[in-house]
């Protein structure tokens, strides 16, 4: 690449892109958070600037904007600390679905950053949920949402790699379901896309299970997945 591409900020993001790795950490106990409430904070503001900053093409819909978070933004962001995750997983012990290995990611996190997307619904809704508006309407605008809060996301996961944290995007699991939504109080109007799970910096080195991105070698042969257009 010519020089001036290469420039030291290009190799910065370069670097982090290239680091940024799924590194799940499943404890067999609830750690001691590593960072005081201030540090956490910090953390947590810091990554959320980062996920305010990506792209997004529609606002979202009226509806979504009724309460204390009203943002146009198509996704909303929930923040715990590592006492909170602890809370967490202590409420969800017994809970069904069982939360099963979430509860060891749990009793590992510094932080959880959860990542919602806001649908547009059409037609009449029901008053009370007991699960996501699944299957969602597959249009443009719901895409664009999805790739929205998806670019968010990543900005997150980026953010967390540069600052040394190991980090992990879920799905979710048992976190999706009505239980886990009623204790974190996360509407089942919203769609969760990524449950964002940071892990203490020194999380590898404390002999815990980790386990990698299954997929995390697929698809680095850039031939097999694009090619130039040529008219
Ligand atoms: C939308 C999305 C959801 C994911 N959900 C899970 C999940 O629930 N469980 C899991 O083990 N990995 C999950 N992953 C992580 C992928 O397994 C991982 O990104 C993939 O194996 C590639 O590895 P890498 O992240 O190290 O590059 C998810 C990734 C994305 C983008």
């Amino acid at each position: 690449m010519k020089d001036q591409i290469i420039s030291n900020a290009f190799k910065a993001v370069q670097s982090t892109i290239l680091q940024r790795k799924t590194t799940k950490v499943l404890a067999n106990d609830p750690w001691k958070p590593t960072l005081d409430q201030e540090e956490h904070n910090e953390l947590i503001s810091t990554l959320l600037h980062l996920a305010a900053h990506a792209p997004y093409h529609y606002k979202s819909a009226e509806r979504h904007k009724q309460g204390v978070l009203n943002s146009s933004l198509p996704f909303r962001a929930y923040t715990l600390d590592a006492a909170t995750c602890r809370k967490l997983a202590e409420q969800l012990k017994n809970s069904q679905p069982p939360a099963g290995k979430i509860l060891n990611m749990l009793w590992a996190a510094e932080v959880l950053l959860i990542f919602t997307w806001l649908p547009d619904v059409f037609g009449e809704q029901p008053l009370e949920r007991s699960m996501e508006p699944l299957p969602f309407t597959g249009n443009l605008r719901n895409m664009e949402h999805i790739a929205a809060t998806s670019a968010a996301i990543t900005n997150v996961l980026l953010g967390a790699t540069a600052s040394g944290f190991p980090n992990y995007w879920s799905s979710g699991g048992a976190l999706r379901q009505q239980t886990a939504r009623e204790i974190l109080d996360i509407s089942l109007d919203e769609i969760m896309l990524g449950c964002l799970f940071m892990f203490p910096k020194d999380a590898l080195e404390r002999g815990a299970e980790v386990k990698p991105g299954k997929l995390r070698n697929e698809g680095k042969d850039l031939h097999s997945w694009s090619k130039a257009v040529e008219l």
